[in-house]
């Protein structure tokens, strides 16, 4: 009983730091580990050219949420929202840099 209350309360105190920083880090390693491969067999050379074509269709972060449910379903992860937010923000810091 004791135990898991200590845990709980620990529990508690870490949650607000990890849920609002992001790991921009975290996010491009699942990025390029995960997403990379297809976009480039897609668009070719690294893959990431996809987020600064001419025509992306990426033209706000809603979007930009959206199109990341859309990929990581047809990826079939099962990536906790933590991990979708890093990968958000690696994106959004690196290429697309709609405010936040
Ligand atoms: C099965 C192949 C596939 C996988 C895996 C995949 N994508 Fe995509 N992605 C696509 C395709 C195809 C498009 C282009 C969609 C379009 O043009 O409408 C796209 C487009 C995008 C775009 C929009 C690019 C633009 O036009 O600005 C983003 C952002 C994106 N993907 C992120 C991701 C992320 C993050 C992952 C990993 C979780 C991922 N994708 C995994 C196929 C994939």
């Amino acid at each position: 009983m004791k135990t898991s209350l200590t845990a709980f309360i620990i529990s508690l105190l870490a949650w607000p730091a990890s849920s609002f920083a992001f790991d921009t880090e975290r996010g491009e390693e699942l990025h390029d580990s995960h997403c990379t491969n297809c976009h480039a067999a897609i668009y070719g050379n690294k893959g990431n050219e996809i987020y600064t074509r001419e025509n992306r269709k990426i033209g706000s972060l809603t979007e930009l949420q959206a199109q990341l449910k859309r990929c990581k379903n047809s990826l079939g992860t099962n990536w906790p929202e933590d991990q979708m937010l890093d990968v958000q923000h690696y994106l959004n810091s690196n290429f697309y840099h709609f405010k936040e």
